[in-house]
């Protein structure tokens, strides 16, 4: 909880905070990898850098953290704060490395807000830093203690399989011949890779096989970049990474998971690659004799992009109540649906609980139709497969 005396001055200072965080944020980066240039070749995600898209969540979430201080001291952001570690835990981040980020960001903020960071003011957001530091540590400490390791580890690909024009499965088993831990479906592994020019860049990958098995399995799908430049590491994976040959895996970590007791009705709706956390989703409630109803939604661009499309069909007919509805925006076939994916005729049980993967404005009218139709919000999980901009606004 935050002193009353930083209370008051992070009250007072928040909005001009708030209002600066863009210009803070890019000082803040430019300080950081001008001091630590391997941060941003080894373990920031480069394109996010030069798209800007990642940039304001860092301290986008810093300032929502200040805000759930003051208007909430009796309750802690923990959705938040484990996105954030469990992504942090992927990329193997240390708690030393909170200083550095800690002397930059506050470098920058004195930047931008020049005379108005009295010591006093200084000292207030210093607080919210550490206070939020030290829970992320905290949480990060815990998820390290639980898969015993920090850091990526070597993986050999044993098979590489087609599954579209633009999507490939990896499957992989460890180098050293070690143990293959236990993952709960929907997490991903960080997976790391040397590029051309020297920078190790790491990316995250949904495990899209079934819990349980011995190999891990990832999906990935290459990025075109249009204007911009095409996705490094999808692309690198494709072009580059054969059975036999090696890449860099994290433990599985990521909060979008099935609950421990996942008895009620279910809806798992995905677009594109998003599929990939539903199908491992999938087996894992086929294994486990879900016996409620699951409503399993799923849009694409024409069925020979839909990928994993054999598996997301064979785990759904393993459960005794569950129904596929997959839109195609082109050429769709009998007993799919033309156009984008529209939850009007579909019923939605009493009490379901939905977990959504695909592109934000996808997974913004889902959700609009869920709760239209009487899904409570708190009852509605989402991943995103890049920066999580959503999570700043709670
Ligand atoms: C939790 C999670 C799970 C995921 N699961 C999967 C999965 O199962 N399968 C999967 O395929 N993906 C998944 N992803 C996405 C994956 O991690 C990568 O983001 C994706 O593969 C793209 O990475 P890349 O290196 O190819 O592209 P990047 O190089 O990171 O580029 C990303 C975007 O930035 C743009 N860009 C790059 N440089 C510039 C520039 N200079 N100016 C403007 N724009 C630029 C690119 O055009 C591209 O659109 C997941 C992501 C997360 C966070
Ligand atoms: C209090 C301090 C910190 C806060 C509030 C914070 C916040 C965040 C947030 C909100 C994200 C995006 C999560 C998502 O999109 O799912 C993120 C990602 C990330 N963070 Fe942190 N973080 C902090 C400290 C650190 C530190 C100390 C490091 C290591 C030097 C670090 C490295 C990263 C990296 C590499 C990513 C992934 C983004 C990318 O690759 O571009 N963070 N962090």
């Amino acid at each position: 909880m935050l002193s009353e005396q930083s209370a008051v001055t992070v009250r007072a200072t928040l909005p001009a905070v708030g209002a600066a965080i863009g210009e803070i944020t890019e000082r803040f980066y430019a300080r950081l990898f001008a001091a630590h240039p391997e941060l941003l070749r080894d373990l920031f995600n480069r394109g996010n850098q030069a798209s800007g898209a990642q940039r304001q969540a860092l301290a986008g979430s810093i300032a929502a953290f200040a805000t759930q201080l003051l208007e909430h001291p009796d309750r802690r952001p923990d959705a938040m704060l484990g996105r954030i570690a469990h992504k942090h835990a992927s990329l193997g981040v240390a708690p030393e490395q909170y200083a550095v980020v800690h002397e930059h960001l506050f470098a920058a903020i004195a930047e931008v807000l020049g005379e108005a960071v009295t010591p006093e003011v200084a000292a207030a957001w210093d607080e919210v830093y550490w206070l939020m530091a030290n829970a992320l540590i905290a949480v990060e400490r815990r998820l390290y203690e639980e898969s015993g390791s920090r850091g990526l580890r070597r993986w050999e690909v044993v098979e590489r399989v087609p599954e579209t024009a633009d999507v490939v499965t990896f499957r992989l088993r460890p180098l050293d011949g070690g143990p293959v831990a236990a993952f709960r479906a929907g997490q991903y592994v960080s997976v790391g890779v040397a590029l051309a020019d020297g920078a190790r860049q790491i990316r995250q990958y949904s495990l899209s096989g079934a819990p349980g098995t011995a190999l891990r399995q990832i999906s990935v799908k290459r990025v075109h970049g249009g204007t911009a430049p095409d996705g490094e590491v999808s692309n690198h994976l494709h072009a580059r990474v054969a059975a036999g040959d090696v890449l860099d895996l994290s433990e599985p970590y990521g909060d979008l998971v099935l609950g421990d007791a996942e008895d009620g009705p279910l809806l798992l709706a995905s677009a594109g690659i998003g599929v990939t956390p539903m199908v491992a989703m999938l087996a894992s409630l086929a294994a486990d004799g879900h016996r409620a109803p699951v409503t399993v939604v799923h849009g694409d661009r024409s069925p020979a992009d839909h990928a994993l499309r054999t598996d997301h069909e064979a785990y759904t007919a393993k459960l005794p109540d569950a129904s596929a509805h997959f839109f195609y925006e082109r050429a769709a076939e009998p007993g799919t649906r033309t156009g984008l994916v529209d939850l009007s005729g579909i019923a939605v049980h009493p009490g379901t609980r939905a977990y959504l993967c695909g592109p934000l404005p996808f997974m913004r009218a889902v959700r609009t139709q869920l709760m239209r139709k009487g899904v409570a919000a708190a009852d509605i999980h989402y991943e995103v497969f890049g920066p999580d901009l959503w999570l700043a606004k709670g």
